[in-house]
């Protein structure tokens, strides 16, 4: 970055100003361009390139300030310091205020003008750097626009591309808002198929009739209202791939019909007898629990073996707390394009609040926040203010926000609401074995009873014991 030579533009009407300044900057190592008119700077800056210019503001055809407006808009990096004749503070301010990077009055000390000069210059490259960085880290982490640093993601981000090449089905498990239909998208757009395309049903939307002449189609007069034949989704996907969303609720008779054409990759319409080959990836998805559906009878252990060719478990975003922080800065950019406004930062103490909840609803929760804080939030800078009641009521942990609110607050009901957060954690880490729970917490049995009771938290696996 700092191989090449610095290049200034010089612009002002006096020539021996000009004359001074090139020698003066030329002598520091720098290429120097010079203007003695704002129409003169324009056609140099518009030749590009520049990486600083030092402007004049009384100008005979203009304003320096009218200028240095321009330049902030065509050119918003390159720091400008306007020079003055006079110590006119309303026009140092205004210059200020239009993202002058600093001002100088005339007459000025050489040394100084040097010195304000390297250090904009230093700035204004670690600003770039800083952005080359963010931007090659966005790349490490980003998959297909899907955004993970954790372990877990970033094996997840390497299973997709192993397997993108194959026609293996996919079953996708996670909790809601885990971005399942996002990992079955990149799956799709990965693979070769990707020219082909990629269509979605939700399973559990549909009565079972309706479903199946999605799926596979209809001959003309199959039932009431079929006027005409349709294709179904396994034709139109033909050579694509077709998402099955919501597995877990389609029905058992559904659950047959799909095993066979799954089977024997060949459909047959609704009402017809002719079978039809099919070539399609299927990639389902589900937020439901299938071999506990199985145990219960309402899924098919065949099929789903079927479909389990290769499992992919989206962990939910509170087991990658190490992803929020990208995600929240990805969202952030987003919506403030989308919304048309100026970027956006969040305080380092609202950040560790949205690392420290639970988020039930997962990534999209997260998105919805980030929209929703960025619509209503007043300033450039998102705190802890801004945020909503249920981060404040339902942080994961206070051990790393404690901080006394200025109203002051009710010590015990604080620490109770902290000893029920740990022991709802130690349960869910023992699988609600409250002995071991206890244990975790370094609490007798007992008294993990008593306090849990109290809480009102949910008896655990061996809480009828004793
Ligand atoms: N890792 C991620 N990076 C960026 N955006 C994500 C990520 N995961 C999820 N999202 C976004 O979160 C939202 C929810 O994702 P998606 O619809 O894929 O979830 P889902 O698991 O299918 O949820 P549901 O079970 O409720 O259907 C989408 O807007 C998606 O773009
Ligand atoms: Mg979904």
């Amino acid at each position: 970055m700092s191989s090449t030579p610095a290049r200034l533009l010089v612009v002002d009407d006096e020539p021996s100003m000009l004359d001074m300044l090139t020698l003066l900057f030329a002598d520091e190592g720098y290429a120097v361009e010079t203007a003695r008119s704002t129409e003169e700077a324009r056609r140099v800056l518009a030749l590009g390139g520049l990486d600083l210019v030092l402007c004049d503001i009384m100008m005979p055809d203009g304003n320096g300030l009218d200028l240095l407006r321009e330049i902030k808009t065509s050119n918003p990096d390159a720091p400008v310091i306007m020079m003055t004749a006079y110590t006119s503070t309303k026009s140092a301010i205004d210059a200020m205020k239009l993202g002058a990077y600093d001002y100088i009055s005339k007459p000025f000390d050489v040394d100084e003008l040097k010195i304000i000069v390297q250090k904009a210059l230093e700035r204004a490259e670690l600003v770039d750097e800083n952005v080359y960085l963010k931007k090659a880290l966005e790349k490490k982490y980003t998959f297909n626009n899907i955004i993970g640093r954790s372990a877990r993601m970033q094996a997840i981000f390497s299973l997709i591309e192993r397997i993108a090449r194959t026609a293996s089905t996919v079953l996708i498990q996670g909790e809601s808002g885990t971005g399942k239909e996002l990992i079955a998208r990149a799956i799709h757009y990965a693979s070769p198929r990707a020219a082909n395309r990629i269509l979605a049903i939700n399973c559990g939307a549909l009565p079972e009739t309706l479903l199946e002449s999605e799926l596979f189609g209809h001959e003309r007069g199959a039932f009431t209202g079929a006027v005409r034949e349709k294709k179904g989704l396994f034709q139109e996907a033909n050579r694509g791939t077709l998402f099955l969303d919501e597995i877990g609720e389609m029905s058992l008779t559904m659950q047959v019909k799909l095993l066979r054409a799954l089977q024997e990759r060949k459909i047959r319409k609704v009402g017809g007898n002719a079978e039809e080959s099919v070539d399609v990836r299927v990639i389902a998805a589900t937020n439901q629990n299938l071999e506990e559906r199985i145990a219960k009878g309402d899924f098919r252990e065949d099929l789903f073996y079927r479909i389990n060719v290769i499992p992919i478990q989206l962990p939910p975003l509170r087991q990658r707390r190490e992803d929020i922080p990208l995600l929240v800065d990805f969202f952030l950019q987003k919506y403030c394009e989308e919304m048309n406004l100026s970027p956006r930062q969040i305080s380092i103490d609202a950040m560790r609040m949205l690392e420290g909840y639970d988020w039930p609803g997962n990534v999209r929760e997260l998105e919805n926040m980030i929209e929703r804080t960025l619509a209503l939030a007043h300033s450039d800078t998102i705190t802890t203010k801004d945020m909503p009641v249920q981060l404040l009521t339902h942080r994961k942990s206070h051990a790393e926000i404690v901080s006394l609110p200025e109203e002051g607050l009710d010590l015990e009901a604080y620490l109770e609401d902290i000893r029920a957060q740990l022991m709802v954690q130690a349960l869910e880490r023992t699988g609600g074995v409250q002995t071991q729970a206890a244990e975790l917490l370094g609490m007798s049995f007992r008294s993990f009873r008593y306090y849990a009771k109290k809480a009102g938290l949910k008896g655990g696996a061996d809480s009828d014991d004793e």
